[in-house]
């Protein structure tokens, strides 16, 4: 049986066509598989590294709405909230022993989030996240881990510690393995830097139509004569606009950017249109979620969070000889 798991982070609430294409798409895909169950966990106490506000709430509740009002089917994706389930936090206590000191140095994403920070500006927690990350996979025997390329070390860290207790313990875990998102999903803005939050350079859901017309108009664009074939691959208005069209309007559009005469203040006409039809119906349902429905939501799954992971834990107790 296959179990994917996948996450979100809550450190903001602005949520950008970049997340859904390189977040949500995928596990829509994932769900459209036979016989594979789809596990999506708000990753709270990781975002709690950084935002220590309420905007931890907020954060929460605005993000399970854009991910509801973008077609993420709470019947076939298993929603939950990690801080729900003590299981994470008595997982991840039992393998910090089993971890050693010279492999969390070797750590990259670490060094990467703390950058030239002293150590009297970071948290412990975020050293120990890798840590924290095996729990909440190794927890609910995923299978599959879909992931950035940035966080493959912790998915190989959270196998290679599945398979160091098992050896020493006997069969226990799942190993994991990590699905590396191409760089196809990678989607660019303007200055062909990735659409991200951190370079504020992102069409988020709840632009309106006025703002996303304007983002889109600056969108710099090679200065090739109307008249000359162009190459869509290097243009982002393109590069854009293929991840809203089927593969026969795609075909279509390489037609015309490789015919003569194509004028990029038409395409991008063309993509706000599209944008626009693609992005209201989220907005729109998004509107019209309650902060209940979501609470509502998150209880209602808890329990059977619960029941897998405690489960795990009592396995795990017995075996090193902390239930008697
Ligand atoms: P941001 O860079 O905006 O802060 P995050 O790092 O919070 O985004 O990423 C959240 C999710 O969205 C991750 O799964 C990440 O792979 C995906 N994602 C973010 N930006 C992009 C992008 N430009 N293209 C594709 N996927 C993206
Ligand atoms: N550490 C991941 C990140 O920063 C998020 C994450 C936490 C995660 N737990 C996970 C990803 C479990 C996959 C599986 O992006």
């Amino acid at each position: 049986m296959k179990r994917t798991l996948t996450w979100l982070q809550v450190t903001s609430n602005q949520f950008h066509i970049g997340n859904y294409f390189g977040a949500i798409k995928p596990i829509i895909d994932a769900c459209s598989e036979e016989d594979a169950e789809v596990f999506l966990f708000v990753a709270n106490m990781h975002s709690y590294n950084s935002v220590q506000d309420w905007s931890l709430r907020e954060n929460t509740l605005n993000t399970l709405k854009l991910y509801l009002a973008a077609w993420v089917d709470p019947e076939k994706v298993f929603i939950y909230n990690q801080a729900d389930v003590p299981g994470h936090a008595q997982l991840m206590r039992v393998l910090t022993s089993l971890t050693h000191m010279w492999f969390m140095d070797r750590m990259h994403a670490y060094k990467d989030k703390s950058g030239k920070k002293k150590s009297n500006e970071i948290s412990v927690g975020l050293f120990t996240y890798p840590i924290l990350m095996a729990a909440d996979i190794l927890l609910y025997d995923a299978t599959h881990v879909p992931t950035g390329k940035d966080q493959k070390q912790h998915v190989e860290y959270a196998r290679d510690i599945a398979g160091k207790f098992n050896h020493q313990y006997g069969e226990t875990f799942v190993l994991p393995e990590p699905i590396i998102a191409q760089d196809l999903w990678v989607i660019p803005w303007i200055d062909g830097r990735k659409m991200s939050k951190s370079y504020n350079n992102y069409i988020w859901f709840l632009d309106t139509d006025e703002e996303l017309s304007k983002k889109i108009k600056k969108i710099p664009t090679s200065a090739i004569w109307i008249e000359e074939p162009k190459n869509p691959d290097e243009c982002n208005v393109y590069k854009i606009f293929r991840l809203l069209l089927t593969p026969e309007e795609d075909q279509n559009l390489r037609s015309r950017y490789e015919a003569w005469g194509l004028w990029f203040g038409q395409v991008k006409a063309e993509l706000i249109e599209k944008m626009i039809e693609f992005i209201w119906p989220i907005r729109d349902t998004f509107q019209n979620i309650s902060d209940q429905q979501v609470i509502d939501l998150l209880a209602k799954n808890a329990p059977r969070a619960n029941k897998i992971a405690e489960a795990k834990i009592k396995d795990v107790y017995e075996k090193i000889g902390f239930s008697l």
